[in-house]
């Protein structure tokens, strides 16, 4: 494969739809006479509704139903899951109430905004019990869950004698709190329903097949029933990675009412409908010899999930691979609270997780009087250290070494508060990144057409990654054609079907399935050209011809030549296709499979006041094949800018006694902003994986959060001398 395209900068095929308005999201949609929806939902934690008046809002103008406990379709899958991921669902099947702000009734009317005046207009009294979100208070009774989607336990070694033989420890507990996604896309759903008990849904959803599934299980009906259509996703992050309970909620409003239903969450309720990033308690517990040589890590992570679900933040699963250590322990365990579950949100586990760890190896660090950098060259992982494998690639090395001149690192002087910019304190501090290259199967499908030109599809969605462009690209080189004589089609499960967009796999997934179907059809072209007296070709070896420029030609004699359109032209066909199921390479076992990174926050503090100014920030990244420079670039530093949110800004805070979020809108729930975000410098370093996947890319959607936590957290160390465990690191914690 000629790599002319892979690898460039270019814009995003879709830019100029998006910027200019005609790019359709899911709730855009135009659906004749469709109705809308909104959810009403619990004022309380935990209780039953004892009154459910709906007389004055069924009496609205322009209200279509009411659907509450009371008069909601019973759904005979409402206990089912299509896979551990999914999220148990809320769906009015009884008057329990499980959390604030829980699903408690739909209105439909015939605009949104007599739905949402109705919404106001119904009377709920509830019998409350008491109900607790303190997850400080519930530690004494955190506990294994049965059963998780990941080992929770691991142990190498032995955790005792490590300690026993460290020179110099650090034991700490490091926290990290609620926070939310806050797409700029709101969750939204049209659904309809047609004769036979057959549903189309417009979803914004990062896994189009996950919600038909589970949607088919919920309603009893086969998955060939329901398709879901999502070309354009604003933004996923995680809390668009399940089937949440009101897409069904339209569906059954969609029942109730005979029409089509939308419904679009508000930002306050995407606070409590999609999900959270667990609040975390970590021990760290590290050893070392008089050399800085690892003797023992050990991490135990709490996290709190709901009363109905169990989601385990997996915020140790680095710390078994991160070092070469012969004593390594890990645990998770959980906490139930009366809140929503949490989910998948960038980097699930490694994003707290690297905060926790690699603040503890920067206090071993100090406690040894090594750079940080030194630290981690002497405990670096040549190998899997946990599986024993070896790494189908790995350059954190060259990272730490690009991060640090980029940054200029060594102009760094080690002691705390011995860097000033007048009245600012200055600190620099580095962590590790690091984030596993997943890969599902996958299927799509080639066309080459009569004019020569390729129509490429597989069923994936595009959340704002870039998606569209990275595939065109991998298609354009796999069929030697320009870009413009490429177009690529995702975002409806109607095409080739393929995993969720999420654990920054769909690069890796979708791109092989991609460059192999444009490679495969390329083999079609050949056979059909070599069967075909009328070809210039014809009579050769499959071996003995090669593919340019939109031809096939002769190795041997490339002025024998015989153009893609020629080929189908003669095929009698208006089309040559080819269809491929593509699995992970077989050989991709026998290794272990991460993309790492380095990560340089330069803080400034003004110590009168406790801000604390992320004024510079390096990431140096390996991770394998760059499809897009310039929108890898984009995901790096999208993942690092929210590292600065979970390390300065986000928070999201409960009202202990109602259980009630007072954080739920973007005023409340601070972000970083533009004046929050400095200069990000990006490095890629070189990484030629041939063992990942079939386009070598190992995916950079969530590594660029991770380590950002602890690095600035470090460099406010560096610069003040405090060590902050708990984060965000907010002005009165430096106070
Ligand atoms: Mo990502 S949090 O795996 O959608």
């Amino acid at each position: 494969m000629s790599a002319s395209n892979v690898g460039k900068g270019i814009d995003r095929i879709d830019a100029r739809l998006k910027v200019t308005g005609k790019a359709v999201f899911p709730a855009e949609t135009g659906v004749a006479n469709v109705a809308h929806a909104v959810v009403v939902t619990s004022t309380i934690a935990r209780g039953r509704i004892t009154t459910f008046d709906a007389r004055e809002a069924e009496r609205a103008p322009g209200v279509l139903s009411v659907m509450s406990h009371l008069n909601a379709p019973k759904l005979p899958g409402i206990d089912k899951k299509t896979s551990p991921n999914d999220r148990a669902h809320q769906l009015f099947q009884d008057d329990a109430v499980r959390f604030n702000d829980q699903p408690i009734a739909v209105v439909v009317a015939d605009t949104l905004e007599r739905a949402r005046h109705a919404a106001r207009l119904v009377v709920v009294r509830y019998a409350g019990s008491a109900s607790t979100v303190d997850m400080t208070a519930e530690l004494p009774r955190a506990y294994k869950p049965a059963t998780s989607r990941f080992e929770l336990d691991s142990n190498r070694g032995d955790r005792e004698a490590g300690l026993a033989a460290a020179k110099v420890r650090v034991e700490q507990t490091y926290t990290t709190p609620t926070e939310h996604h806050n797409p700029m896309e709101p969750h939204a759903a049209i659904a309809i329903w047609h004769a036979g008990d057959r549903a189309t849904l417009y979803v914004t959803t990062q896994g189009i097949f996950a919600v038909r599934d589970r949607f088919a299980l919920l309603f009893g009906i086969p998955k060939e029933n329901v398709r879901v259509i999502s070309h354009y996703v604003g933004g996923g992050f995680g809390c668009k990675g399940s089937p949440w309970s009101y897409i069904a909620m339209a569906a059954m409003a969609a029942k109730l009412t005979g029409r089509g239903v939308k419904l679009v969450l508000s930002r306050q309720q995407m606070f409590s409908l999609v999900g959270h990033r667990s609040h975390t308690v970590q021990k760290v517990a590290l050893g070392a010899d008089a050399n800085g040589k690892l003797t023992v890590i050990a991490h135990d992570v709490i996290s709190a999930t709901s009363r109905v679900d169990e989601f385990v933040e997996p915020a140790a699963l680095q710390t078994r691979k991160l070092y070469a250590c012969p004593n390594v322990s890990t645990s998770h365990r959980l906490v139930r609270l009366d809140i929503p579950t949490p989910t998948f949100t960038r980097a699930p586990g490694e994003a707290p997780g690297t905060f926790a760890l690699e603040s503890a190896m920067d206090e071993l660090a100090y406690a040894l009087g090594l750079d940080p950098i030194e630290l981690r060259l002497r405990n670096y992982a040549d190998e899997d250290p946990d599986e024993k494998k070896p790494w189908s690639s790995k350059s954190l090395r060259d990272c730490y070494r690009r991060g640090a001149e980029q940054f200029g690192w060594s102009r760094r002087t080690a002691a705390p508060r011995s860097m000033r910019d007048g009245r600012w304190l200055v600190g620099w501090g580095m962590a590790t990144a690091t984030y596993p290259a997943h890969q599902r199967a996958a299927s799509a499908i080639a066309r080459v057409r009569a004019d020569g030109s390729a129509l490429v599809q597989a069923g994936s969605q595009d959340i704002g990654t870039g998606t569209y462009t990275i595939m065109t690209q991998i298609a354009a080189d796999a069929l030697t054609l320009p870009l413009d004589q490429v177009r690529f089609e995702l975002g409806d499960t109607a095409l080739p079907e393929t995993p969720n967009s999420g654990g920054s796999s769909t690069a890796a997934s979708v791109g092989s399935a991609v460059k192999m179907a444009g490679l495969a059809v390329r083999k079609k072209l050949a056979e059909a050209a070599a069967a075909d007296p009328r070809s210039p070709l014809h009579g050769l070896a499959l071996d003995a011809i090669d593919a340019a420029d939109g031809a096939l030609f002769a190795k041997a004699d490339r002025a024998r030549r015989d153009p893609f359109a020629a080929i189908v032209a003669r095929s009698g066909g208006r089309e040559i296709v080819a269809k491929v199921d593509n699995r992970e390479k077989a050989d991709r076992k026998r290794y272990a499979t991460h993309s790492f990174g380095a990560q340089f926050a330069e803080v400034k503090v003004d110590e009168e006041l406790g801000v604390v100014r992320v004024s510079r920030f390096v990431g140096a990244f390996a991770a394998g094949t760059i499809l897009n420079a310039k929108t890898a670039a984009s995901q790096l530093q999208g993942g690092i800018i929210w590292g600065i949110g979970l390390a300065l800004h986000e928070h999201t805070w409960r009202d202990e006694r109602s259980g009630r979020i007072a954080t739920r809108d973007l005023a409340d729930y601070h972000v970083p902003v533009h004046a929050d975000v400095p200069r990000i410098e990006i490095v890629t370093v070189d990484e030629v994986d041939p063992y990942v996947n079939e386009v070598g890319a190992k995916g950079v959607g969530e590594i660029g959060i991770t380590g950002v936590g602890a690095a600035i957290a470090n460099a406010v160390y560096h610069a003040t001398g405090r060590r902050i465990r708990d984060l965000p690191i907010t002005p009165d914690k430096l106070l």
